[in-house]
């Protein structure tokens, strides 16, 4: 989070004081450091330089165009999930040769205009997936590159939502019927299996999962390969973790330590699909406290952001440090329940729910109505996630390069909440 800090005026993003950003857009407002997002990205090349991956970013941690325009020029490639993906992509320029298409329940329109686009690959994820694609591209007289994406019934130790590599889950292919399905493809002219997929969830502080995954996938491409099937890519996903204040996770160096050697003894080319590692602490949600509220037992801090613009707390618990964008504190003293000084309160948001918090029991100094907070590590599955409920307009977002700042997507309007609607 070093692209954030105090300096005098307050909180800075870059070389721009957070209050100005809020009296100049209003709030609440996402807003992201270019280099913050555009160092992650260089870090984790630089771990892993001597395997050169291709770098797709997950473009679901965050879609905001101009922020993967700006991947796109650094060189990364994209992982889409979905049709709106893709059309994002490419808008953005994307290439669609570092385009991977993973997802369980690809439609046939969908398919039909990845294949148009000509993306690298599919991450194919069912026998029944395989057939509707090997169908689409036969009648459009291409052949879809394709890589089976394995589940290894590994445990991620994410939260249960955000497993996927375990035998419970719906995602990936069983390494049995991945057997049949090589036999199944053989049989099948319009789809080429070019590779290996595994993802295991998200987010995933140590490499022990990367290992496990990756100690079942090598002997299973051997045998694919002795079988005849020409395995050119493996891919291992994202998942790699970020802080969030109350986590510690291992960093690119050691991830790479465990994934390079075994890339590289596959004889594939490694492709690697992160998302928050890349965005999510580059992004902070903006927002400014409206009203402070006592009760017998407890304060709240009533903000102007709400669930409806960053999920997280409510869906999964996930803690995000809360920052005055002024301070009165030590910073260290704003994330330790029992140090000393301001106050202990809710921040929460003004929907209609009690679900609808960003932190229970945080030490922030005494605030005043008006004041402006900061929620970090917002940057990925903030505004990705977000939503019109209680219809809310959506916030802005803000991107920062140096001291110079833009909005790169305006505030909603009602007008917008109610475009398509008729009565
Ligand atoms: N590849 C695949 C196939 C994925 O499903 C995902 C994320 C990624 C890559 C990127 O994972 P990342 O590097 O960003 O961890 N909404 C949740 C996270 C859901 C992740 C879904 N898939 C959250 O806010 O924590």
């Amino acid at each position: 989070m070093e692209f954030f800090e105090y300096r005098e005026g307050g909180l800075s993003a870059e070389e721009v004081s957070l209050s100005e950003v809020a009296s100049a857009v209003g709030t609440p407002c996402y807003v992201y450091s270019k280099r913050a997002f555009l160092s992650q990205l260089s870090a984790l090349r630089e771990a892993f330089a001597e395997a050169d991956p291709l770098v797709c970013y997950s473009l679901k941690a965050n879609s905001s165009l101009a922020i993967c325009a700006a991947l796109r020029e650094a060189g990364a490639g994209f992982d889409i999930v979905s049709g709106g993906e893709l059309f994002r992509a490419l808008k953005i320029g994307a290439d669609p040769a570092t385009i991977g298409y993973a997802g369980v329940g690809k439609t046939e329109p969908e398919i039909e205009r990845a294949l148009d686009a000509e993306v690298l690959l599919f991450n194919v994820e069912s026998v029944n997936e395989a057939r509707a694609i090997n169908h689409v591209a036969s009648r459009m007289g291409v052949v879809a590159r394709i890589a089976l994406r394995l589940n290894p019934d590994v445990d991620a130790n994410t939260h249960s939502y955000t497993t996927t590599g375990k035998k419970e889950n719906k995602f990936g292919i069983e390494f049995s019927q991945a057997r049949e399905l090589i036999g199944v493809l053989r049989g099948l002219d319009a789809v080429d299996l070019a590779g290996f997929h595994l993802h295991l969830g998200s987010p995933i502080s140590t490499v022990e999962p990367y290992l496990a995954g990756l100690g079942k996938l090598l002997p299973f491409i051997e045998e694919a390969r002795s079988n005849g099937v020409d395995v050119r890519y493996i891919n291992v996903g994202g998942g790699y973790a970020i802080e969030y204040g109350d986590n510690t996770t291992v960093g690119p160096a050691e991830y790479a330590a465990a994934i390079v050697p075994l890339a590289k003894k596959s004889g594939c080319k490694l492709i690697m699909e992160p998302g928050r590692f890349i965005i999510g602490n580059a992004g902070v949600l903006l927002t400014s406290v409206t009203y402070l509220k006592r009760t017998p037992t407890k304060a709240f801090a009533i903000c102007d952001a709400a669930m409806n613009d960053l999920i997280r707390p409510a869906l999964y618990g996930s803690y995000h440090r809360i920052w005055p964008v002024k301070t009165s504190l030590p910073v260290d003293a704003y994330d330790d329940p029992g140090g000393e000084g301001g106050q202990i309160v809710d921040v929460v948001g003004p929907v209609c729910e009690s679900g609808d918090f960003f932190a229970k029991g945080r030490r922030l100094p005494d605030l005043s109505e008006g004041d402006l907070l900061a929620v970090f590590s917002a940057g990925a599955y903030g505004m990705t996630m977000g939503s019109n409920y209680n219809s809310r307009p959506r916030p802005c977002e803000v991107l920062i390069d140096g001291a110079e700042y833009r909005v790169i997507r305006r505030r909603e309007t009602y007008d917008d909440l109610i475009r398509g609607e008729v009565f």
